[in-house]
């Protein structure tokens, strides 16, 4: 019987354990995937124990990230450069933590749009500057684009982004204001929404998009609502859009292989699974 599980605190309203209890079930494995509520104080103290704890590995959620990132004994490059662990499994008995949020926002751009979405796309467009936009501006980094545009309403926020993921090779990482949003959108192949707004009762994010590219690619990272006002109006003006269950489903692709040793398939039926309990049934 392999064990795995999620941590976070507060847990109860993660859906991982949905993610990874559809796939034990669809493989057949001998396998659990669990819940599990550790506040910070004892959080270095389980992750450190997961041996004795019969875990094979798991995913680490908020606040523990960080925390998950400066405990671990090896990191993936993905997740040195973002600075945070989401997933974490023993190898030979040592604990490695990988960030996977990168390589599923990028897998689920190829899911929606295609294997060549980058064949339309010089300039990204990333809004938003936390945990979140890293893993994006991660992932766009390892993609054939030119330029990668940071826009953040705490202008520090997106020129430490910059700062900290900046590398040689790949597209070049430049951050800009607030206010030069509107600018930028005609500019960008790919715009992608990190930032909490036109999350369920949030405000929308305003951007106007008559100026957008015709063959622009607009991402939103939200999944609640499933199709957020942005991409409602994205859709509109004719442009391909992309919305955030297909990452969250995405992202959990590397650590069930870890720790199972199955690739498992982001398929309809993981969707339709998610999207019932989205909508409270
Ligand atoms: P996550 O880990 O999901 O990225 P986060 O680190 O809290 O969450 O980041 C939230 C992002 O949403 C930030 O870029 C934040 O902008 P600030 O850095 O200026 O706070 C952005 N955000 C949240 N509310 C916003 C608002 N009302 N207007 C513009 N940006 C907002």
């Amino acid at each position: 019987m392999i064990k795995a599980f999620v941590v976070g605190h507060p847990i109860r309203h993660s859906r991982s354990p949905l993610i990874h209890g559809h796939w034990i079930g669809e493989l057949g494995l001998a396998g659990s995937y669990e819940r599990i509520d550790v506040p910070p104080a004892e959080f270095k103290d389980f992750l450190t124990s997961l041996s004795a704890r019969g875990f094979a590995g798991g995913n680490v959620t908020i606040p523990h990230k960080e925390a998950a990132f400066a405990t671990v004994a090896r990191r993936t490059a993905r997740a040195e450069r973002i600075g945070a662990v989401n997933t974490v499994w023993l190898e030979d008995g040592v604990l490695w933590g990988d960030n996977t949020d990168a390589a599923g926002f990028v897998d689920n751009l190829v899911q929606s749009v295609g294997t060549n979405w980058a064949a339309s796309v010089d300039t990204a467009l990333v809004i938003g500057a936390g945990g979140a936009a890293r893993a994006v501006v991660a992932g766009l980094q390892d993609c054939a684009m030119r330029r990668i545009l940071v826009v953040n309403r705490t202008t520090g926020k997106a020129d430490a982004l910059v700062q900290d993921l900046a590398r040689e090779g790949g597209p070049a990482l430049v951050s800009a204001t607030w206010e030069a949003l509107p600018a930028l959108v005609p500019q960008a192949g790919l715009i992608v929404n990190t930032t909490s707004l036109g999350m369920t009762r949030q405000p929308p994010l305003d951007l106007d998009l008559s100026s957008a590219k015709h063959d622009a690619i607009v991402a939103d990272l939200i999944y609640a609502p499933l199709k957020t006002a942005l991409l409602r109006d994205a859709e509109k003006h004719g442009l391909r859009i992309v919305g955030g269950l297909g990452m969250l489903l995405h992202q959990a692709v590397p650590g069930f292989a870890r720790w199972f040793g199955v690739t498992p398939q982001v398929t309809p039926a993981l969707e339709a699974v998610i999207l019932r309990d989205l909508s409270g049934n």
